[in-house]
């Protein structure tokens, strides 16, 4: 299922999870602060929960720490141990640029059987480097890329060549998305899955057009069943 919800709220998640839409849920520090989750247990909580509703659906749960080695991957290890559903989501490097986490992603995927998501991604050549060192999803920004004057397609019709060529196991998620066209436009552009914000599902789903028209049927039943009311458009 190639579609997954940017989310961390367990309404949200169970609400678009019974619409059978979903194909698992990515999430962040961002959209968990915003949330009003706050403690490192609290979030543990959450992605265990969240793991609970999905399963047997991945969910990506970033880690917190940054730069200390040793603490990345305990903290890697602790919460990927939540639920067999959890994959965990590093950063492609720090914010100065430095160190890199590539080592960390291959040490998780090769030596702890540990699904790695790697993320915040903005290049392709970004793209290729974690799926060489062993990443079950590559996370590329696209909203972000295109705010940078970039094209988000072209980095992701680049990065999947690549992937398909070498015949990596990598799936591209592509994130950061903005406008319901996005989803359209990515995954023609390569994209294994898109992920989406609660909003951005309803702007998919919810059209003018549709409810002109649905008011239109209610209002020509109820000219049937005897009850008031007129359709805007007379057949
Ligand atoms: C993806 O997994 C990220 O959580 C997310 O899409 C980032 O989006 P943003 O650019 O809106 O922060």
């Amino acid at each position: 299922m190639p579609l997954f919800l940017d989310a961390s709220s367990l309404d949200e998640i169970a609400k678009y999870s019974k619409m059978g839409i979903l194909g698992g849920v990515t999430t962040n520090p961002t959209i968990m602060a915003h949330d009003g989750i706050r403690g490192v247990e609290a979030a543990k909580k959450r992605a265990k929960d969240i793991a609970r509703a999905l399963r047997p659906l991945p969910v990506s749960i970033e880690i917190f720490t940054d730069g200390d080695r040793a603490k990345m991957l305990a903290q890697a290890k602790e919460f990927a141990s939540l639920a067999d559903n959890i994959n965990i989501k590093i950063t492609i490097h720090g914010p100065h640029g430095q160190p890199v986490y590539l080592d960390l992603v291959n040490e998780l995927e090769t030596k702890h059987g540990i699904r790695v998501n790697v993320t915040a991604m903005m290049s392709a050549q970004q793209g290729i480097l974690a799926a060489l060192a062993g990443a079950t999803y590559v996370s590329l920004f696209g909203g972000r890329i295109n705010n940078m004057g970039y094209d988000a397609c072209s980095e992701i019709s680049k990065l999947r060549q690549f992937l398909d060529d070498f015949e990596l196991k990598s799936q591209i998620i592509i994130g950061s998305t903005r406008e319901a066209l996005n989803v359209i436009e990515w995954f023609n552009a390569g994209a294994h899955i898109v992920t989406v914000t609660p909003s951005l599902i309803e702007t998919m789903l919810i059209h003018p057009y549709s409810k002109e028209t649905v008011q239109m049927f209610l209002n020509d039943a109820a000219r049937i069943t005897g009850k008031t009311g007129h359709s805007k458009r007379k057949r």
